[in-house]
Order: C-alpha cells, then sequence, then structure tokens
C-alpha cells in the first residue's frame, strides 16, 4: 500500500443500532461534537451528521493504524469544519501527544469555522493537532461515503472530493439547468437504459470536483464538464474526465511561478453500488503529478 493511496468507506445507518435509531454510539464523539449535536433542529441533519462523522472516523482510524500503527480512539478523531465547509481532521492533544507529535503543532481549532454558522452559545472548539489528511464526506439517505487523501511530501496541496447520490430519473429541466451540452450529449450517445445513471453519476461527480476544490455549490455546475465513461463493468471505480473554467481553480503561489490551467490537474472515479452512484474528484498540483497514478482502496459496510 503507498503513500498515495485514497482510501473510501462506505457505511449505512444500519450499520450500528445507535445510528439506525439517530443516537451517538458511546465512546465515538468528543464533548465538543455531542454539543455539537444537540444544536441540530431536524432529524435528519442530525441523523446524516451521526453517519458522515461515524464514517469519517472509521476512515481516519484505519488510515492512522496503516500509517503510524497507531490505534486513536474514535472521540480523539474529531472532524471539524473549515470556513467554506469543507471538513478537517483533528486529532486531540492527549492523543497526539501519546504519538509523539510536535507540541508546536496543538492548536485550539473551531469546530465550525464560520461565524455564520455558530450557533449561540461560546463558540465550541477542539485542542489538538490537524492529520495531514485531505477528507470529504457525503451523505444521501441514510447512507454515508467518505474518502481520506494523505497529504504528506508532494500531495500536501491535492485535496480529495467524493459524493454519493441515489440513483433516479431527473427531468429533462435537471439536465439543461445543471449539465453543460458536453455532458448531455455524451449521455444522449450512451445505452438509453443507463440514462438515470449517468444522469445522476454526472452531477455527483461535478459535487466531487466542486467539493475537491472546496467550492460547494457556489458556483454554477456547468463551470464543470464531468464525462463518466461507461464502458465495462460499472461496480468498479471507472474513469470521469473533467474539464473545468480555470477561473474556480484555486490561485497557485506567487512563487510557484506558473498559470493556474498548468500547475493543475483534477482526475475522477466513480462506481455504481446497489441503487447509489459513487464518485471521487482529486485536485493535483504540479508537485505531485509526476509520480505513479493514485490506487484507490476501500471497504463497504452496510
Ligand atoms: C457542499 C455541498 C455541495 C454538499 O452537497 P449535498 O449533496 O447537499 O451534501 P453531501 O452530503 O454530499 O455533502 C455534505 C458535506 O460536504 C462537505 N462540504 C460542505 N461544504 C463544502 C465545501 N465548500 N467544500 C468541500 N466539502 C464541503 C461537508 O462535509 C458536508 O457534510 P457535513 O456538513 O455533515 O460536514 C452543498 O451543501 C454546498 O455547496 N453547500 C454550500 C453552499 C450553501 O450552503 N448554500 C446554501 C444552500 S441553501
Amino acid at each position: 500500500m503507498s503513500d498515495e493511496m485514497i482510501h473510501w468507506l462506505l457505511q449505512s445507518a444500519a450499520e450500528h443500532p445507535d445510528l439506525a435509531r439517530g443516537v451517538p454510539p458511546p465512546g465515538v464523539f468528543s464533548p465538543a461534537e455531542l454539543l455539537r449535536l444537540e444544536q441540530f433542529r431536524f432529524d435528519k441533519r442530525r441523523r446524516e451528521w451521526l453517519l458522515g462523522r461515524w464514517t469519517a472516523k472509521q476512515l481516519l482510524r484505519s488510515h492512522l493504524r496503516e500509517q503510524h500503527a497507531f490505534d486513536a480512539p474514535l472521540d480523539a478523531l474529531v472532524v471539524a469544519r473549515e470556513p467554506g465547509g469543507a471538513p478537517t481532521a483533528i486529532l486531540a492533544a492527549d492523543q497526539a501527544r501519546k504519538t509523539g507529535w510536535p507540541v508546536e503543532a496543538v492548536e485550539e481549532l473551531p469546530l465550525i469555522g464560520s461565524a455564520g454558522e455558530q450557533p449561540e452559545g461560546p463558540p465550541l472548539t477542539v485542542v489538538g493537532v490537524r492529520l495531514p489528511v485531505s477528507l470529504s464526506i457525503s451523505h444521501s439517505n441514510r447512507a454515508a461515503f467518505c474518502a481520506l487523501l494523505p497529504t504528506s511530501g508532494a500531495n500536501s496541496r491535492s485535496q480529495i472530493g467524493a459524493d454519493i447520490e441515489q440513483i433516479a430519473d431527473r427531468s429533462e429541466q435537471f439536465r439543461t439547468s445543471f449539465l453543460t451540452p458536453a455532458e448531455n450529449q455524451w449521455i444522449s450517445a450512451a445505452a438509453a437504459d443507463l440514462s438515470n445513471t449517468l444522469v445522476t453519476a454526472t452531477w455527483s461527480a461535478k459535487e466531487s470536483v466542486l467539493k475537491a476544490l472546496q467550492l460547494g455549490l457556489t458556483v454554477d455546475t456547468r463551470r464543470v464538464t464531468a464525462l463518466c465513461q461507461a464502458a465495462g463493468d460499472l461496480v468498479q471505480w471507472t474513469p470521469v474526465q473533467i474539464d473545468c473554467d480555470s477561473a474556480i481553480l484555486p490561485h497557485p503561489n506567487a512563487d510557484d511561478g506558473v498559470s493556474t490551467a498548468a500547475f493543475y490537474r483534477l482526475t475522477g472515479w466513480w462506481r455504481v453500488e446497489d441503487d447509489f452512484v459513487l464518485t471521487m474528484a482529486l485536485l493535483e498540483t504540479s508537485q505531485g503529478i509526476e509520480k505513479p497514478k493514485e490506487s484507490i482502496d476501500g471497504e463497504i459496510h452496510g
């Protein structure tokens, strides 16, 4: 298993009886996370948050086991939110010290990164170290899908985006409002019985790209074109050809000395799992692009 591997995990609410009931299983959440959970007003959001965090924590723990031979308690693996909403993984300070993390890396970090999202009361924080991983979380209909990319060395600026969507029949208006003409032509040229799957996969792949770019749905989805290949076994990871408006790519640092488009590469994959599609998008900088292609390692429970 190489350092550059993308890890992923799919879990359903049936994984643990407490998740099925919408309550936190013991030993999984830190005190700040339990306070955060109490702030959700809607049961659906509470359940998806629980299942998404559960899945992310399982994935982080197995990564730390493999990479650092360290068995972290789940309640020491905290998933916080960056200001734009993207998740970030934190290892609580007491556990970080046990594994020899440099003491100066320990910070007090907000659990929710944006003032606009802060519910009333004192801000929730966690004291710990940011783990060198890029993490992405998605929920759909009592399932959660997470992907993790280690971001050490040449991968330090790479970012992963992941999305899960239930396959559904979408209207013509959906196709014209959210997909590009190139995507619609690509889907129309494929077998008719794949149409719903491909429309769902295309939408999902665009969301994965926008998560890898840490933008979410703040930009028009037609600024990304995702062509999901449909030859072969669709329950295996299958390539997605991605093109996007270079204006939505992050700006290279001044000392990188290159133009935006030359500096970044976006790669995508998709697959079918029961009545869901899973997609992932990887944003790499030219620092990391010379190395061999990522391999994809994962597990399904549900
Ligand atoms: C991010 C976004 C694309 C997610 O789409 P979705 O299909 O509804 O939800 P998913 O379950 O697939 O993904 C949700 C997860 O994406 C992640 N996420 C949120 N914003 C993100 C961003 N800017 N970049 C990367 N990941 C992000 C979070 O981990 C979130 O789960 P969490 O809140 O439990 O931590 C969408 O919610 C979005 O763009 N939101 C920002 C814009 C916004 O809030 N608009 C208001 C709409 S009323």
